[in-house]
Parts: C-alpha cells; sequence; structure tokens
C-alpha cells in the first residue's frame, strides 16, 4: 500500500474495506488485550461499561485471556471487585447471564487502590499489567478507560506517562479511552487535547460519544448513502428546516457532582446534537474510512455557525417542581446537591445554520432538556409546502409539512409524514405516518452503544470516535452562546413533564414555525 493512504491506514490499524476481501459479517473478534478503568467506581462503569464487557464476551467478541482492571481509591480486593462487577452485570446486562462465560471473565478481574495522583498506585498498576501479560497472555495491549472528572484527565495521563504505561512496547498497543466533556470551551478542550496528545499520539487516544455507538445514529449514513430515494431532496431546494431533539423525562437527582455548572449544552449539545446535526448534514464521503468521514464531518462542521441573535435564536430554561409520569417531581433547586441558586440550564435550545451550497438558509433548531415531556431523541427534517394546493383550502386544514422522522429512540425507526386523502366523497387531505420500525423489521436485537464502542477501541477502529478537531470545531461553534447566557442572569424556568421554557417556543414561532410534538 503506498503514499499517503498506506501511512493512514497503518497509522491507525485499520484495513481498507474496498481492499479487503474478508467477509464482513464474520463477527470481529479483539485479540489478547486489557482494559484499566478509572472511575470504576462511578455510575457509568456500573451501569454501562460492566455490562457491555460483559455482553461482549457473552457475545464470543473478547479474547478468552481477556482481563479487567479497576482503578480507584477503595480498599477493595480483586474479590470485592468481582463482586461489585457481579452487581452490575446482574442488573444491567443486556444479554443472559451465563455461568460459564461469567466464570472465564472473572479469572482475569484485578483491583489497584489507589488515587490519579499516587506514583505508588501506577507502580502496582504497571507490575499487575505485567502479571496479566504473563500469566493469563494479555500480550502488552492496553487500553485505559477514564471514565473520571475531566479535571483529573491531566493528573491520569502524566502517571501513565511517568509509569511508562502510555507508551506500549515494540508490536503493542497502548489506548487511552476518554468520556466527554472534553473541556468546558474551546480553550479548555485545547488545553485538554494538548495534554492527551503530549502522552499519546492522535491515533491512540479514542474520544467516547455514545450516540456515535447507536445502530439508529449510524442509519444516518445508510439511510443517505446506501439509497437514490433521498439524496434529490435533501437540500435548502426542499428542506424548510431540521429538528434534532434529544428529550429525557429523568430529573438530575444524584447527579448534581457532575451537572451542576456543566448544565445541558455542554452536556449534549456541544458532542451529541451536533455529532447528530453533522451526520445529517455532511456530504458523501468517499469511503467510510474513518479519515474520510472525518474529514466531511469536519468541513460541514467548520461551515456552520450560530444564527443570531442570540437572544432570539436560542432559548435556556431550568425544571421546576411539576408532575411526571402521575407522581409529583420536585425542581432542579430542590434536587439534593444543586446550589440553592443553581444557574444551571437544564434545557437548552439554540439555532444553527449551515453555510454551504447544500443548505444555505436552511435553520437547524437542536433542543435537549431533562423532565420533559417524555424520552425521545429524533432527527426530523422538514419539508417546504408544495408550491401550489389545487384544493378547497378548508380540505386541507389538518394537512402539515411533510415530514421525515429519524426515530433515534425509543422505538427505533423511521417515520415518513405525508399528506393523504380522508377516505370519503370529499377531497379532504390530511397527514399520515408511514413507518419503519426496527423492533419488526429485524429479529436481531441491536448491541448497547456502549459494546459496540468498546470492542472498536481493542480492535483500533477509529471511525465512531470523534477526532480534536470535531471536538475544538463544536466548542468554537457553542462558546458564544455558553458566554451570552453566562452574562444574561438565570434560566427561564419551566414546569416538570412540559416542553421546556415559552422562549423555546418563541424562537420558532417568530418564523412561523413550531416544535414537533414527538
Ligand atoms: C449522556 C449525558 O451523555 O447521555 C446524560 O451526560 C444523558 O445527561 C445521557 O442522560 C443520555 O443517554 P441515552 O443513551 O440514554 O440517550
Amino acid at each position: 500500500m503506498a503514499g499517503a493512504e498506506g501511512a493512514r491506514n497503518s497509522a491507525a490499524g485499520w484495513r481498507n474495506p474496498l481492499r479487503d476481501k474478508r467477509d464482513k459479517r464474520l463477527p470481529r473478534i479483539a485479540g489478547p488485550c486489557g482494559v484499566v478503568i478509572f472511575g470504576v467506581t462511578g455510575d457509568l462503569a456500573r451501569r454501562k461499561l460492566m455490562p457491555a464487557i460483559y455482553d461482549l464476551a457473552n457475545r464470543g467478541l473478547l479474547p478468552p485471556t481477556f482481563a479487567l482492571v479497576g482503578f480507584a481509591r477503595r480498599d477493595w480486593a480483586d474479590e470485592d471487585f468481582a463482586d461489585v462487577v457481579y452487581q452490575a452485570v446482574k442488573q444491567h446486562a443486556r444479554t443472559p447471564f451465563r455461568q460459564v462465560v461469567w466464570d472465564r471473565l472473572a479469572a482475569g478481574f484485578r483491583f489497584v487502590t489507589g488515587s490519579f495522583d499516587d506514583d505508588a498506585a501506577f507502580a502496582r498498576l504497571a507490575e499487575t499489567l505485567e502479571q496479566l501479560d504473563s500469566e493469563r497472555g494479555t500480550g502488552g495491549n492496553h487500553a485505559f478507560y477514564l471514565s473520571i472528572p475531566p479535571a483529573a484527565f491531566p493528573v491520569v495521563c502524566e502517571k501513565l506517562h511517568a509509569s511508562g504505561l502510555a507508551r506500549p512496547r515494540e508490536g503493542r498497543w497502548s489506548r487511552v479511552v476518554i468520556e466527554k466533556p472534553f473541556g468546558h470551551d474551546l480553550s479548555s478542550a485545547v488545553e485538554l487535547n494538548n495534554v492527551l496528545n503530549s502522552v499519546f499520539p492522535e491515533e491512540s487516544v479514542f474520544r467516547i460519544d455514545h450516540y456515535l455507538g447507536k445502530e439508529t445514529v449510524q442509519n444516518i449514513l445508510a439511510l443517505r448513502f446506501a439509497n437514490q430515494l433521498f439524496d434529490p431532496i435533501w437540500n435548502a431546494h426542499y428542506v424548510d428546516h431540521v429538528q434534532i431533539t434529544m428529550a429525557e423525562d429523568i430529573g438530575l437527582g444524584g447527579r448534581a457532582g457532575y451537572y451542576d455548572g456543566i448544565g445541558a449544552a455542554r452536556d449534549v449539545i456541544q458532542n451529541h446534537l451536533l455529532q447528530l446535526l453533522a451526520l445529517t448534514a455532511m456530504e458523501e464521503p468517499v469511503s467510510f474510512s474513518p479519515a474520510e468521514l472525518q474529514t466531511e464531518k469536519i468541513k460541514v462542521l467548520s461551515a456552520t455557525r450560530l444564527a443570531q441573535p442570540l437572544d432570539e435564536t436560542t432559548s435556556r430554561g431550568q425544571y421546576a417542581g411539576g408532575w411526571q409520569g402521575g407522581e409529583r417531581v420536585v425542581g432542579l433547586l430542590e434536587e439534593d446537591g444543586f446550589a440553592e441558586d443553581s444557574r444551571t440550564e437544564t434545557f437548552a435550545a439554540i439555532t444553527l445554520e449551515v453555510d454551504t451550497r447544500r443548505w444555505a438558509g436552511v435553520p437547524f433548531y437542536l433542543r435537549s432538556g431533562k423532565r420533559l415531556g417524555r424520552r425521545v431523541t429524533e432527527i426530523a427534517l422538514v419539508f417546504k409546502r408544495a408550491p401550489h394546493l389545487p384544493f378547497d383550502a378548508t380540505m386541507t386544514d389538518e394537512l402539515g409539512k411533510n415530514a421525515l422522522v429519524i426515530r433515534v429512540q425509543p422505538d427505533e425507526g423511521i417515520t415518513l409524514r405525508f399528506g393523504s386523502k380522508v377516505p370519503g366523497h370529499l377531497m379532504e387531505v390530511r397527514d399520515v405516518n408511514m413507518d419503519f420500525s426496527y423492533g419488526s423489521a429485524f429479529s436481531e436485537d441491536s448491541p448497547e452503544a456502549y459494546e459496540r464502542l468498546i470492542l472498536d477501541v481493542l480492535l483500533g477502529e477509529p471511525s465512531l470516535f470523534p477526532v480534536n478537531a470535531e471536538v475544538e470545531l463544536s466548542w468554537e461553534i457553542l462558546d458564544p452562546v455558553l458566554e451570552n447566557w453566562a452574562e444574561h442572569g438565570r434560566p427561564e424556568p419551566y414546569q416538570a413533564g412540559t416542553w421546556g421554557p415559552p422562549s423555546s417556543f418563541e424562537m420558532l414561532t417568530r418564523s412561523g414555525r413550531e416544535w414537533r410534538r414527538p
């Protein structure tokens, strides 16, 4: 393999699918390796990471010699750690529990007690990994999963470097996996990336955005680029606007430590929602190689900017008490751990413009919030009205705009909304839905996003991980909103169980549009 392509492919250990004649349906199984989780006592590790590792083992996708090492301050023995993983797997694993799989997996569990700045603990970690390499056969290949507060990233990276763990032996690999948020604005993200890249080369850094691991999100690429039907209308000639909604019904009880001071825009718009926008708005990549895919995402994010003036094109809110699912729920300010005068927004909405030939003049509305009407994530392309309606005006009262809705979750699928004649003797037209649903179209269950992403880390496949440039561009887009909000008092309250504050609705009604009621 010659030239730039050869360099790129070998650097990331990636194989060109066009040249690779292996049957892609064969399972992808990780080679000998071990994973170290920092922050192993946290919620994410318990709810997502440990169960995903078990599910991968259960599906036969981990090597029999796999090892999992927990690192935290608790004074745990290996058995205590195994017990914690066991409980997590029992509660949250997607696939059935099988004793034989568990026994084989648990034989590779180790725990190292220590704080993030403790040299001696990192020396013990290095020793443990060496032992696992020789006794269990993990082959000197290690992924360090940093499920820890961002403030701790630099010190952990530095200790991994000082203890020699960041530099793999010849022919082996060391990879670092980091959870968002990658900084809290552009300048802190640049700093963080500098620290990371001073220890790990960029191809060894895997930034997790778990939305990219979701089947429905990857299906955006299939929908757009495997079909002839949609591309001709996927542009400003036909699309009136795009709405990207990520709504959650849960509140923030128990998450103050992470969320207070962060807020909805940093928590999910900077990453998940801008990635959804990038996949929806980007041009067709030359191939699905990591480099080509990233090139297109970077191009479209570079062309994306905030619509102005921000006071009219953005909205932020904070949930107050209310009713949800028949239960009385408290407002954010009464949740444990939040400052009494917290200004953290639990709802954020912004309007973006994508300055390209394809999208000029089409607003992209992004919104996300906690304690909203229900849990739903969707991308809706709302089309322009037909230029002329040869019907009696009263016959089209109930005809809205056509829409193509990618239902990311729950009830994963796609809906096409269009007008249809109401049965009867009048030529009355009303909106109807045509649905594709994963549940009924496929018998296979979708793997959890974290299963897919952890396996990709172990295989060294970076396609589904945003690179440095994407993270920085996303902050560049969002920073002016955050600065604007910081200058303006408190977020607007909205009642739990509703769809956000009035300013969110005004954002759209100003241009004669409205949010979809998912
Ligand atoms: C995380 C956010 O990235 O995504 C959380 O930090 C949010 O605040 C979560 O609840 C939602 O993930 P999912 O996969 O349930 O939509």
